[in-house]
């Protein structure tokens, strides 16, 4: 088992890796409940895979639930039901001094987050995320929220949660679609600040997503570990995005606006667009003379080299993605934020950015 902490004082919390931890998690909760009273919630396909053998371990630890099962999809974090998880969890009666587990990936995580972060003015809650998504990025660091019809994750407060346990197992019942777009967030983090991890993936990334089982679960803990320890780092230091916390956006800005353009439906996962929008942040950084082609080649290649989709595939049109930037929620004083960068491992924050710059980088990455 591989452990790393987010440090943030009293609420602190630790990130625990392993095979099959979520057989363990009655021994690992336990120390954390005020009362041996949770209530799991995740969705249809999770709970197909993964919910009974985390209901059997609890009942035999005499750890009381109930359980909610969500209909699985991005739809799923919406206000209605948020509302409706409330009113579920108002007539179970769950009291303050109990904690409520979600069980998922990135929709289940943020949704029960954010109802956790209200429920009678915040309760407890513990992650157990079963997406590489979920693992690597939206269980740590206490993002949590739902989408609005003017954009997603547009609602939502800061609520840590009290652990979260990484099963790497679980990932063995994910299509590779799902692994290829986690990984891209793995990738992120090397592009951020850590060129020795880039290479790493470099050599490994393939292998990773799709090699046997026993090399598999060697490499997506060794990944996993170095991305929690990555974000725990930047969460500690800016946990609200009052700075460097926003450097976890690469690829996000362009990400997002292909994201919105597409209709957020499954021909486009999350970290499919975050995978084309770091292409689009480094060929930009290469277009204002930051940073050298070779560089911005290297990232295309790696991303080709394990098969993740290309913007070019998608009939995208330039204003109308220009448009969708524009309404970012990142934008302050009217300028939007971007991340770019020097070379790999050297990205930055500016708001210098112009605007010109970007629409050619667009239209490039769409021709191919
Ligand atoms: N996913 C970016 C962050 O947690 O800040």
């Amino acid at each position: 088992m591989k452990k790393t902490t987010v440090d943030l004082g009293a609420r602190s919390y630790e990130i625990l890796i392993g095979e099959n931890i979520i057989d363990e998690t009655a021994s690992y909760i336990s120390p954390l409940l005020n009362r041996p009273r949770t209530v799991i919630i995740t969705d249809e396909n999770v709970a197909k895979h993964q919910l009974l053998r985390l209901e059997e371990k609890l009942n035999k630890n005499n750890i009381q639930f109930e359980t909610i099962v969500l209909p699985a999809g991005e739809a799923t974090k919406s206000m209605e039901m948020f509302n409706s998880l409330l009113d579920q969890l108002l007539s179970m009666r769950l009291e303050r001094s109990d904690t409520i587990i979600a069980l998922g990936g990135g929709v289940i995580g943020d949704l029960v987050g954010f109802v956790a972060s209200v429920y009678l003015r915040g309760i407890d809650f513990i992650q157990i995320p079963t997406t590489l998504l979920a693992q690597v990025d939206s269980s740590v660091g206490g993002k949590t929220g739902i989408n609005s019809k003017y954009g997603k994750n547009l609602i939502g407060a800061f609520h840590q949660p009290k652990l979260v346990l990484i099963d790497v197992t679980t990932l063995e019942t994910l299509e590779k679609r799902h692994i290829i777009a986690g990984y891209a967030e793995v990738v992120k983090y090397g592009l951020i600040n850590d060129a020795d991890f880039f290479n790493w993936l470099k050599e490994n990334g393939e292998a990773l997503i799709s090699g046997p089982t026993y090399k598999c679960r060697a490499l997506r803990t060794k990944a996993i570990l170095k991305s929690c320890e990555a974000k725990a780092a930047v969460v500690a230091e800016d946990e609200k995005e009052a700075g460097s916390r926003a450097l976890l956006n690469l690829g996000h800005t362009f990400g997002h606006a292909l994201e919105a353009e597409n209709g957020y439906n499954d021909n486009l996962y999350h970290g499919e667009a975050v995978a084309m929008g770091m292409i689009m942040a480094f060929d930009l950084s290469e277009k204002m003379g930051l940073c050298e082609k070779e560089e911005c080649d290297q990232i295309r290649l790696h991303f080709d080299t394990i098969g993740a989709q290309k913007a070019s595939a998608f009939n995208f049109d330039v204003d109308k993605l220009l448009h969708h930037m524009k309404g970012d929620k990142k934008m302050s004083d009217g300028k939007l934020t971007f991340v770019i960068a020097r070379g790999i491992g050297k990205s930055f924050l500016s708001k210098d950015v112009d605007m010109e710059d970007v629409k050619a980088v667009l239209k490039s990455a769409l021709k191919g």
